[in-house]
């Protein structure tokens, strides 16, 4: 391998200028979109991609334009929970289109560019020793070239799901200007509670406000309460969604919930609090 002392400048390649141009195409691509929203959550399985599909469907039957990065480039499920797993990207020369769902939510994922065998994204690192100091730069150019170089079109809201973790917000925060907020999702337990306060600390110091705390899986253990967790951190409550097995099953389906069985309880949770986001989004001043 080589090292900076053998490459005089950086060996021609001119990576700075690269990575220059590439922030600027993504900011051009990003004109469009009025609000982009991250869905978060330090703990890991809580619903936070549930929670996307059902509020990119709920917007997207609302007449807003949707699309949903799946910023999850390991463990991606958006394709899979929006229906949309094996359906063919368009490439043109300086874009790539990415598919709708039935309800016109563009999906980009990670899933949709590995082949159908399974096999996990993996990183190479110059050494395997070094690829744990490689992985989070490669998972911020990767971001960034699926933001700079997907033709999102004019959207009303592009949804990123997150993966497990506090670190990843802030990639997701230093890649978009438009940023809008965040929205943490916990479950009613206290080992849940315990990791999101944190991730509520790390969505607060983020340039972006935290539009609220989502409680999803409401009843199916009985542990602390999600509104004391927001009341004692300072943002908003947008409410519990049940457990309800059906939601799992729709997700399985590739349909959101939402679409399925909307005058369920969960659908119905999952609505209100689409609608409330959006009217905070809607109501903000404009630029
Ligand atoms: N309200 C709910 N009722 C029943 N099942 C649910 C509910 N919300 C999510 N699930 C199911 O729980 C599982 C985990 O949900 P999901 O994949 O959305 O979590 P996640 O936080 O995105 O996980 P990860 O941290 O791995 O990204 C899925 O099988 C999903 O269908
Ligand atoms: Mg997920």
């Amino acid at each position: 391998m080589k090292k900076y002392k053998d490459i005089v400048g950086d060996g021609g390649s001119d990576v700075v200028a690269q990575v220059t141009e590439q922030q600027a195409r993504l900011q051009r691509r990003l004109a469009d979109v009025r609000f982009v929203v991250a869905v978060v959550s330090g703990k890991g399985g809580v619903g936070k991609s549930t929670v996307t599909a059902n509020l990119a469907a709920a917007w997207a039957t609302t007449q807003w334009r949707v699309g949903v990065l799946d910023a999850d480039l390991n463990g991606p499920s958006m394709a899979k929970m929006l229906g949309v797993r094996g359906h063919p990207l368009a490439v043109t020369s300086d874009a790539v289109e990415p598919p709708a769902t039935a309800h016109g939510v563009a999906v980009m994922s990670m899933d949709l560019l590995l082949p159908a065998d399974d096999a996990p994204l993996t990183w190479e690192a110059p050494s395997q020793a070094e690829s744990h100091t490689w992985r989070g730069a490669m998972e911020a150019n990767a971001l960034r070239e699926f933001l700079a170089d997907t033709d999102w079109g004019a959207l009303d809201a592009l949804v990123v799901d997150l993966p497990p973790g506090t670190d990843r917000l802030a990639t997701i925060a230093s890649l978009t200007p438009v940023l809008a907020g965040t929205v943490i999702v916990t479950i009613p337990s206290e080992v849940s509670h315990l990791v999101v306060r944190k991730s509520i600390t790390v969505a607060q110091r983020a340039k972006a406000p935290v539009l609220g705390l989502v409680e999803n899986m409401a009843g199916l253990f009985p542990g602390p309460d999600a509104t004391a967790l927001a009341a004692e951190a300072g943002i908003p409550f947008l409410g519990s969604v049940p457990f309800d097995r059906s939601v799992s099953i729709a997700a399985d389906r590739g349909s959101p919930f939402v679409v399925t069985e909307p005058a369920s309880p969960a659908a119905r949770a999952f609505l209100t609090i689409a609608a409330k986001i959006r009217d905070g989004l809607e109501r903000r001043p404009c630029c």
